[in-house]
């Protein structure tokens, strides 16, 4: 029996320094860390001072474990540190995004329009009646509208509560619901794959359901047939397009709600991740100026995750919003109308960062390297990951074809409820190991500890514990106080408990390790699906891999994999590449790991934010019914796995 909450089986040497005049120009240097250690409060409070205060606030921070409050009785509004106050200091003129509809349609919007349009969007919302405090559930396609409530929401300081749009009515009911909204904001669509797909049907449907919902704002973006009931729908352009272009705003308590995201659990009720507004916005500018290194004059930023996610809301909306920048931001998916379509779009706006997830790089990569190469990649500078742990051969691939060995990669790990940043690379300073998130940001406090709540110290795996309150950290689950406590705070006495597994390499590097609820036990050795599964990738067929513990008789879990191949590669070639697939894990990481079954897919079961669901392969490997797979992404993988499985087992 091994003794260790974690194996630590993986062995990384190679380290990337950024360049000198990298390192030169840094928005972040070295000496920063040191700032935040020698008084971590002092270095927050410089942090809020990139916000825009009405009044400062007379305590930074309060904390009666688990509830925090921070920068207390200062008073501000979110949308004017967006938009406002560029507009007044003289930046008016400069974009704030470029919009690429899916069709091609495109849209440019200056700091000065987006404040207009915000005003005219908050003028409409207070027509309808919304307040300080009142909750608008915002269902929409990624086009600039949706940024466009939420900000208008928060000039008025009512919060707002994405529902990513791929969300069923169902989802969106039980969304409505808990969070007791007043208003919904949808559109009649939006355009993905191809084609139009409806929205509006959705919130018809949804809204059979019990709710307070007084009002439903639709903004035309496809013009179909769309059913209207005019006693409470709205459409936007007859609302919004006729109100006043100027909305004087009011200036909220640092900790007045901001908004409600709920986070996808897979079997649970989700959970309602509250966040409020000084501490949040607070976090999300300085992570995205010192992460991201934006320069605002020059850069063009593209983060390409969805508003409906917490990244759309931190690195899409307020972060970079924030701080200036002008960005991006495409409503389609990345293989329409061709797989190159993303990379055409960083030559055709020359992109210089790119901030972007595993699942779409470990996708890029089965696709194959043709569609990258056929365009200029040559205005990036900067890349980062979120969202999963990002393989080390998946990281080199990005850095080497994406990249072209020129771009500091920000590996960056945080959580819905962390609101921002937590552990990450500063490009600037930070030599990077592909497959590691490194460190803790200055002023945030991470350990990893073993079951006993105990730091492992250097060359172990245990849990990832978060040690001291940060300013953007979740202020409670939604009218669940004590879900909230039991969830994040019961586990390890006075610590947040993240929910992961994660390592510390000889050097004090942090690793992820994913979810504890994953780990597999193979004859009392807790083995993290990550490592396996980054072993398989390091092979130069495997793409992208999926591993899960299944009952076994003797180990007590037997690890089983799930593989996809890159392109161009056969995918017929049999018993003969499982076992060199087994070897191969084997000499990476050692013969305990060895998946006692290999199983080729074409597709893996994922989430719409792209996490892999492995619950469900975890049915599918130990021969059981699937369980609930109504949050996939596709609903029909999981029934090509299982068919495909029947017709080709590869035990051996
Ligand atoms: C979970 C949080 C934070 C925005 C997107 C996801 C996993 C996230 C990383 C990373 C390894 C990561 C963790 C975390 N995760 N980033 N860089 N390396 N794992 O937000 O949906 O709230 O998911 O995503 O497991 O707990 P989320």
């Amino acid at each position: 029996m091994s003794s260790e909450s974690f194996e630590n089986l993986s062995y990384e040497d190679r380290t990337f320094l950024p360049s000198q005049t990298f390192i030169d120009n840094a928005n972040a240097k070295s000496d920063i860390y040191k700032e935040a250690d020698t008084d971590r409060l002092a270095f927050w409070e410089k942090q809020a001072n990139r916000l825009h205060w009405n009044q400062k606030w007379n305590q930074v921070v309060d904390w009666q474990l688990p509830f925090a409050k921070w920068f207390i009785g200062g008073k501000l509004n979110a949308s004017y540190n967006c938009l406002d106050r560029h507009v007044i200091e003289g930046r008016g003129d400069r974009v704030a995004f470029y919009f690429e509809g899916e069709p091609g349609d495109t849209q440019t919007i200056t700091y000065a329009d987006l404040l207009s349009k915000v005003c005219k969007a908050a003028n409409a919302l207070k027509e309808l009646g919304i307040k300080q405090g009142d909750r608008v559930a915002i269902y929409m396609p990624m086009i600039p509208e949706a940024a466009i409530a939420m900000l208008a929401c928060a000039r008025l300081g009512a919060m707002h509560s994405v529902v990513f749009g791929g969300f069923s009515a169902d989802s969106l009911l039980s969304r409505i619901q808990d969070a007791d909204a007043s208003l919904v904001i949808t559109a009649d669509g939006g355009f993905r794959k191809g084609a139009p797909f409806a929205l509006k049907p959705a919130v018809d449907e949804a809204l059979k359901g019990e709710t307070n919902v007084k009002n439903v704002l639709v903004v035309k973006r496809t013009g179909q047939e769309t059913k209207f009931d005019t006693s409470k729908d709205i459409w936007w352009h007859e609302l919004v397009d006729k109100q006043s272009g100027k909305h004087e705003c009011e200036f909220f308590d640092s900790e007045n709600g901001l908004f409600i995201l709920y986070t996808s659990g897979t079997t649970a009720k989700p959970k309602g991740v509250y966040h409020t507004t000084g501490g949040y916005l607070t976090q999300a500018a300085f992570t995205h100026h010192a992460v991201f290194d934006l320069k605002t004059e020059k850069d063009i930023y593209w983060c390409t995750a969805d508003i409906g996610w917490i990244t759309g809301h931190s690195y899409v909306v307020y972060g970079p919003l924030i701080n200036g920048a002008t960005q991006l931001i495409y409503e389609g998916t990345p293989d329409t109308p061709s797989k190159g379509r993303l990379f055409e779009l960083i030559e055709k706006y020359k992109v210089s960062i790119l901030y972007t997830a595993p699942t779409l790089i470990r996708t890029w990569m089965k696709w194959g390297d043709e569609y990258p190469n056929k365009s200029n990649l040559s205005s990036l500078r900067l890349l980062g990951s979120v969202g999963e742990p990002i393989n080390p051969e998946a990281w080199m691939w990005y850095r080497e074809v994406i990249g072209k060995n020129n771009c500091p990669i920000v590996d960056t790990w945080w959580q819905t409820e962390t609101g921002a940043i937590m552990i990450s690379p500063l490009p600037g300073v930070t030599a990077t190991k592909p497959g590691s998130a490194m460190k803790a940001l200055p002023g945030i406090s991470a350990e990893v500890v073993d079951d006993e709540g105990k730091a492992v110290g250097n060359g172990r795996g245990g849990y990832l514990v978060l040690t001291k309150p940060w300013p953007s950290m979740m202020r409670g689950v939604w009218n669940e106080p004590i879900r909230y406590k039991e969830t994040y705070w019961s586990r390890f006495e006075g610590v947040y408990f993240a929910g992961d597994g994660a390592k510390l390499d000889k050097d004090g590097a942090i690793w992820l390790l994913g979810r504890v609820d994953d780990v597999m036990n193979v004859s009392g050795h807790r083995i993290s699906t990550t490592e396996v599964e980054s072993a398989l990738v390091s092979h130069d067929v495997i793409a992208e891999a999926a591993v899960v513990g299944a009952k076994d008789e003797m180990t007590g879990q037997g690890i089983v994999a799930f593989v996809i191949l890159r392109g161009g590669i056969e995918s017929a070639t049999g018993d003969a590449l499982v076992k060199e697939l087994r070897d191969h894990v084997a000499k990476q990481i050692g013969p305990i790991a060895k998946p006692r079954q290999i199983m080729v897919v074409a597709e893996l079961p994922k989430t719409r934010s792209g996490k892999i669901m492995r619950r469900l392969l975890r049915d599918v490997a130990e021969n059981r019914v699937v369980g609930d797979s109504t949050t996939l992404a596709d609903p029909n993988v999981m029934k090509l796995i299982s068919e495909g499985l029947k017709t080709g087992k590869s035990e051996d």
